[in-house]
């Protein structure tokens, strides 16, 4: 088979490699489409080192067809569509033994840990498969996985119908917890970000929505004006890494400042500074504070909404390639974030 391999950091190659070989309980998955999630981007830069090694494949964001089954496999046949749940966890550590699996602490991601998606064969336990519906596209297939991200959020957040909401940065992971949230309540959706063409994505597929541009007006403020001084019942922080924009909050006080009394914000950023917090903000709102990591059986919401079509993932789809231009890719990502948001990859 071919794979686009990262052969040493920075350096993905379209070659040839051995085909994965397949236990009795694990399901060979002939890949459709892959798409590029932020976290490859780190991995192709060796920011994960050493968590990851090279020669790796890359890929836990995609989805296929059963080419093959074990000989225990009992739940799927060759030829079904299905998305793969990339998460591995250990079943041992104190938080898998409450069943709170996201938080494991030796949690595993085929594409991350082990060889994923970006090659033409994965192998993975049939326990990590869902079937998807044939009037569901390839590429939006592959969006499955960062689709249950935004579900997730939604559910740690306890967002619900009627509910106002912020979703601070409005990146790849942002737009699909908007979307998510959509499905939940019609209210006002704000979407903070500091490059205009995400927020242009927005403003042309999304519905009752306010976009702010932070380099030019201050959020909290806005979102203030707009909600009678109040402000949203729930605040995602989306954006991770953050640009400093001069006069402006952190994104993670910003969304503090943002919910009103009694509301809660949602932490899925991932950085590596300390974000400042001054915890009266949070305590003159009795308000709650929590943080969502990947999901934990969103994915078949995420698929049922796919299949009704309540998702847009078009509006998330910059550019589609062949893996072969996988490089290519990556260096698009990095050197014009504005104009690339999901790439996905075409097998
Ligand atoms: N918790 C989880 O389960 C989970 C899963 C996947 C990714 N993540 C993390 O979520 C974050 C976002 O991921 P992504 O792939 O969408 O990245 P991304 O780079 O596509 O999106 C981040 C967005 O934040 C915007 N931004 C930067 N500074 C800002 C500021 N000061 N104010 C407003 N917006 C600002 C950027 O312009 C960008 O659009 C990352 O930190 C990523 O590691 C978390
Ligand atoms: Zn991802
Ligand atoms: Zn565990």
């Amino acid at each position: 088979m071919h794979a686009a391999v990262t052969e040493e950091y920075k350096r993905v190659v379209w070659k040839e490699v051995p085909e994965p070989g397949y236990k009795s309980n694990q399901v060979l998955v002939k890949v459709g489409a892959a798409s590029i999630c932020g976290s490859d981007e780190h991995i192709f830069k060796g920011d994960f080192h050493p968590r990851t090694s090279t020669p790796l494949i890359q890929g836990h964001e995609f989805m296929g067809s059963v080419a093959e089954v074990g000989s225990e496999v009992k739940g799927f046949k060759p030829g079904e569509r299905v998305v793969v749940d990339p998460i591995i966890w250990c079943g041992e550590c104190p938080a898998c033994k409450m069943g709170h699996y996201p938080a494991c602490t030796k949690l595993r991601l085929v594409g991350v840990d082990l060889d994923g998606g970006f090659g033409e064969y994965v192998a993975v336990d049939d326990s990590m498969l869902f079937k998807i519906g044939d009037n569901v596209a390839n590429q939006h297939a592959a969006l499955v996985e960062v689709y249950g991200i935004g579900f997730h959020a939604c559910k740690r957040a306890e967002l619900k119908a009627g509910d106002t909401a912020v979703v601070w940065g409005t990146g790849k992971v942002g737009h699909c917890v908007y979307q998510a949230a959509r499905t939940i309540t019609d209210n006002t959706i704000f979407l903070v970000d500091v490059l205009p063409n995400r927020l242009k994505i927005a403003e042309a597929h999304y519905e009752n929505v306010i976009t702010i541009d932070a380099n030019k007006e201050d959020p909290v403020e806005v979102i203030k004006n707009h909600t009678g001084g109040a402000g949203v019942d729930v605040a995602f922080e989306v954006v991770g890494h953050a640009h400093d924009v001069p006069g402006r909050v952190h994104p993670v006080r910003g969304c503090i400042q943002s919910i009103h009394g009694a509301g809660v914000v949602c932490v899925l950023g991932l950085a590596d500074d300390p974000a400042p917090l001054v915890m009266k903000e949070l305590i003159w709102r009795e308000a709650k504070i929590i943080a969502s990591r990947v999901s934990h059986g969103e994915m078949k919401d995420a698929i049922e909404h796919l299949e009704k079509g309540n998702l847009k993932p078009e509006a998330v789809i910059s550019h589609q390639i062949h893996p072969r231009e996988a490089q290519k890719a990556y260096e698009w990502l990095q050197n014009q974030p504005d104009q690339y948001l999901k790439v996905i990859m075409n097998f």
